[in-house]
């Protein structure tokens, strides 16, 4: 068997196509979706996201601005930026990327963005929204994660889905996402005694760690759906996700490249919070 690739680029020219006609709708209306990306520092890895986010923006019709501060920035300042981007009515999502510098409690400026412009889904109310079934941001990341299982018209009812990798913005929402599509949802982490005697099981798998080759080819069931998250540098400096993808290929059924899987479709699904942020605001959605 060689597995289907499930092509992120693809699904993601598709779905921001839907994001910019949307946008023009909106338009008509007298509502530009408006994006607001805070950047404090200069990390390197955090300009390149940032400025990825911008472009995609502008590519998709959506206004934008980019606020870049000084990593001396102190938190009342970054914490009344945040509070003037939620009083502009010209904003509809707001995004403080993260990591932030040391003296900056991240929790504390996450939870100042207001829930409606929460376009990252990391606010409480966001991931309590997620947990309860209620309208809220999904974080980016594992909702275009469902949307490549859609892509393929995978039907997760009563499908076991594992994993791999616990963290906020990944592995917990991306668990309680596909709980509610009805799989059976087992998380793993780094205390988990046996993986692979859990993605033998799987009908899904998740790898969301952020290390190399966390599962490998014995690890996974034939026919199983795999998706990457990951984003790691092999031992030549090329760019490889969390599982060995040449060896799995001949394995499972659907998998998703590194780079051109997971990857486009974070930004992806920034742009469609921001659209749906921006609707609401306009009252054409609930
Ligand atoms: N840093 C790395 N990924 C992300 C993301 O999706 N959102 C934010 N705000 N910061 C990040």
């Amino acid at each position: 068997m060689t597995a289907q690739l499930i092509d992120g680029n693809a699904l993601s020219q598709y779905l921001r196509g839907d994001v910019a006609a949307r946008a023009t709708a909106l338009q008509a209306r007298g509502v530009t979706p408006g994006l607001a990306v805070i950047l404090v520092g200069d990390n390197p890895a955090s300009q390149v996201y940032v400025r990825n986010k911008v472009k995609a923006c502008a590519d998709a019709g959506l206004h934008s601005v980019l606020e870049k501060h000084d990593a001396t920035l102190n938190e009342s300042a970054l914490l009344a930026r945040v509070q003037a981007l939620n009083d502009d009515p010209t904003i509809h999502g707001i995004l403080v990327q993260l990591p932030l510098p040391a003296h900056i409690d991240a929790q504390k400026v996450t939870e100042a963005i207001s829930p409606a412009k929460d376009v990252d889904g990391f606010h409480i109310a966001s991931a309590g929204a997620l947990m309860t079934g209620m309208p809220g941001f999904w974080p980016c990341t594992p909702y275009g994660c469902m949307k490549m299982l859609e892509s393929i018209g995978y039907d997760l009812r009563g499908k076991h889905a594992v994993v791999i990798g616990r963290s906020n913005i990944v592995g917990k929402p991306m668990a309680l996402m596909l709980l509610q599509k009805n799989a059976t949802v087992t998380v793993c982490h780094s205390a988990t005694r046996d993986l692979k005697a859990q993605t033998l099981q799987a009908d899904v798998i998740v790898a969301a760690v952020g290390k190399r080759n966390v599962l490998t080819a014995d690890m996974v069931k034939p026919g199983a759906v795999v998706l990457d998250v990951g984003m790691n540098r092999d031992d030549d400096g090329k760019l490889c996700g969390d599982v060995d993808f040449a060896a799995i290929r001949g394995v499972a059924s659907h998998i998703t490249p590194v780079p051109g899987g997971v990857g486009p479709m974070t930004i992806t699904m920034l742009l469609v919070n921001t659209l749906e942020a921006a609707e609401r605001a306009a009252g054409v959605r609930s």
